[in-house]
């Protein structure tokens, strides 16, 4: 990144910086059934053994053809893994279990309503589904192989099973997040050249049916403008042959799921062989600049990875009842719901709702009824169960072996309720730090093998050898106890490829900062600039301190302050935007707005809705900020660049230091003392 596009205010800045806390250990019973208890692990995948190391991950998967070269460089840094292999990841997830495990449940839907009842797919009726939905895919919608496919859909089984479809036949799909707006789904239409949306009718959430159709028809209509025609719109109905939306449907375009399976009835779609470094799926990803990136992940290395990680760092058995609370259109719902658990052949539960409706015993009834063992969840999560439910996993009778924390950083206090309350005091805990470009988990602490330390990762998973730089390119000294960007050294299977399209912003992205020799073909040349700051402690474990760069991790989700900032200049009174991240004590963060109105117009309640509302309607209303202040300006510096860490300061109660080199540093305390009023 060059120097001027960096951020002066991070993340990593105002992150609340705790202490190191004392260990943690796993009890006997936990070790004594851990797929993971042999320490040499470490020794295994250490730098001298890289590479092939990862022959262990690969070789969990079932190949048609088995790879050649383990790691090939040539395309440096587009690291292409498990060269000459073929592979298809349906028959990793669904087929190859059939043998042993058709009887047995793969996915357990959870309707948000508890009055409707559990559906428990069997992996036979995975595979049914899934062959007659890609016969669908592949003979009424044309697709094949490398066509991109968008789906936007809500948490339900039918998005495993449209992925798996996909997967099938090496359809490349792209998973859009269903609170995201019409909007946000043109968009990745548009970069993605989808001509095919998968959607669904309605989904519950907070105990209300929402029409989820008419995003689609935003999306269409805002796809054509920037010239991505779609000519077929696939909708599943929450519930199958009756349309829950009122949006009209449109002949020749959209088409019932339901309808069109009539005539699939029986299909059987053999899976394709599929060449390991062909792409498997799209994730965007906020960044920098206002235009999401397409994160491109590879068939073989990310489902090596997602399921070698799976085994390991999440403890799955095939007979483990296995629970992540995240979305499906997030990376965690890819790699920790779907891809790594289904590989594994055990039960991964799909939950629609919100785990506090109707109230913040949800989420325990359907652990202590389906007799979940293994459960994911984020901070945010955390925090809002123990606001408004402190008592309630007490009372009931459910035992997780493991937890998992995902998405931020977590407060230690807030990691000792999740360990003593929801965890009884028996479950371990494993805080892991990914991204999703990282495909699956870079930090955390191998539950059997190495002691949990709350508010901290812990040590970088086997085969992921990260270093800290400071800001001149230095690498600090391991387990300095000094806060840098986080890099890893060496390149991993489960690492996205590129960005989809866009070659030349994935190097300067995320390798541009301190490739050694931007010719070499050595990947000891490429440290991976992930974008967040961390510190090491002694004993070698890292404790993440926020992102480093344009983007705001609100309750877990990646939100790029210019994608905010973008949206709130669609409103014609606005001249300028500054968004700066706010600490909140169950989101993480949350995004604050200053914006300066156009000369002439009058500042007013009913304008910052207005805002607020775009901000909504362009992203989703995840992005919605706490304020929107209409400042008479920004405070800028003598060059006119707006100065973020001041807002900053402001919006989080926070000297605002020395503003007297400013240009106009008198509309400081103007925007303080509006603050006071919020
Ligand atoms: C943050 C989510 C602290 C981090 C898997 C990262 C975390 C960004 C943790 C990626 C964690 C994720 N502790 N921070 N355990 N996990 N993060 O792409 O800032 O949605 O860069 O992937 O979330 O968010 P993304």
């Amino acid at each position: 990144m060059a120097e001027k596009e960096r951020v002066e205010t991070s993340e990593a800045q105002i992150a609340v910086h705790w202490q190191e806390e004392g260990y943690y250990y796993p009890s006997t019973k936990f070790v004594a059934q851990a797929n993971m208890t042999d320490e040499t692990i470490y020794e295994r995948f250490s730098l001298d053994n890289f590479p092939n190391c990862y022959k262990e991950y690969a070789d969990l998967l079932e190949w048609y053809e088995y790879w050649h070269t383990i790691l090939d460089t040539s395309d440096a840094p587009c690291w292409k893994w498990f060269v000459g292999g073929k592979i298809n990841a349906s028959h990793n997830c669904i087929d190859r279990h059939l043998k042993n495990h058709k009887n047995k449940t793969a996915i357990h839907f959870v309707p948000e309503l508890e009055e409707e009842k559990t559906e428990h797919i069997t992996y036979q009726e995975l595979y049914v589904r899934v062959n007659e939905f890609a016969a669908i895919l592949r003979d009424f919608a044309g697709l094949k192989k490398g066509d991109r496919v968008t789906l936007h859909m809500p948490m339900c089984a039918e998005l495993p099973i449209t992925m798996l479809a996909c997967a099938r036949l090496g359809i490349i799909h792209s998973e859009v997040f269903g609170g995201f707006s019409g909007r946000a789904c043109a968009d990745r239409i548009v970069d993605s050249q989808s001509n095919v949306l998968i959607t669904m009718d309605a989904y519950y959430r907070n105990g209300k049916l929402l029409d989820h159709k008419q995003n689609a028809d935003i999306a269409l209509k805002l796809a054509k403008e920037d010239g991505q025609i779609v000519d077929k719109v696939l909708v599943w109905q929450r519930y199958p042959g009756k349309n829950s939306s009122p949006a009209p449907m449109v002949e020749n375009r959209d088409y019932f799921v339901n309808d069109l399976l009539k005539d699939y009835y029986g299909a059987r779609v053999a899976p394709v062989p599929i060449a390991a470094e062909d792409p498997l799926f799209l994730m965007y990803t906020s960044g920098t600049t206002g235009k999401p990136k397409g994160c491109q992940h590879s068939t073989a290395g990310y489902l090596a990875y997602a399921t070698g990680t799976s085994k390991y760092i999440l403890d799955i058995h095939p007979e483990d009842v296995y629970w992540c609370m995240a979305d499906i259109g997030w990376i965690t719902g890819h790699s920790y719901i779907v891809y790594g658990p289904l590989s594994l052949g055990a039960s991964t539960i799909i939950f629609e709702g919100v785990p506090t409706y109707p109230d913040a015993g949800r989420a325990w009834r359907i652990a202590q009824d389906l007799d979940v063992n293994i459960f994911h969840t984020a901070p945010t999560t955390i925090r809002a169960l123990r606001k408004i439910g402190p008592d309630e996993p007490a009372k009931y009778n459910y035992h997780f072996k493991h937890m998992t924390t995902v998405g931020e950083p977590i407060e230690p206090e807030v990691w000792k309720w999740y360990h003593k309350e929801v965890g009884k005091g028996e479950a371990i805990i494993v805080d892991t730090w990914w991204q999703t470009e990282t495909g699956g988990f870079l930090c955390s602490t191998m539950p059997a093998i190495t002691p949990m330390k709350p508010g901290s990762a812990g040590p970088a998973v086997p085969g992921i050898h990260p270093v800290i730089y400071d800001e001149e390119g230095e690498i600090l000294a391991a387990g300095s106890g000094k806060a840098g960007n986080i890099c890893i050294q060496n390149p991993w299977p489960g690492a996205f490829q590129t960005i989809w399209g866009d070659r030349d912003r994935f190097v300067s992205t995320y390798y541009e900062r301190y490739n050694k020799d931007p010719n070499s073909k050595d990947w000891r040349d490429w440290p991976y600039l992930t974008g967040d700051a961390a510190v090491q402690a002694e004993d070698g474990y890292y404790r993440i301190l926020g992102r480093i760069d344009d983007v705001i991790n609100v309750s877990g989700h990646r939100l790029g302050t210019k994608e905010i900032e973008s949206a709130a200049l669609v409103v014609e009174e606005v001249a300028e935007a500054a968004v700066v991240p706010v600490a909140h004590d169950i989101k993480g963060k949350e995004p604050d707005l200053y914006i300066a109105l156009k000369p002439g117009v009058e500042p007013s309640e009913a304008l910052s809705k207005k805002i607020s509302d775009a901000i909504c309607e362009e992203i989703g209303k995840i992005a919605k900020p706490r304020f929107v202040l209409l400042v008479k300006d920004m405070p800028k510096t003598r060059s006119g660049k707006i100065m973020r860490r001041v807002l900053s300061s402001i919006s989080n109660n926070k000297d605002v230091g020395d503003v007297t080199t400013l240009a106009n540093p008198e509309i400081v305390t103007e925007i303080q003392e509006m603050m006071k009023k919020k």
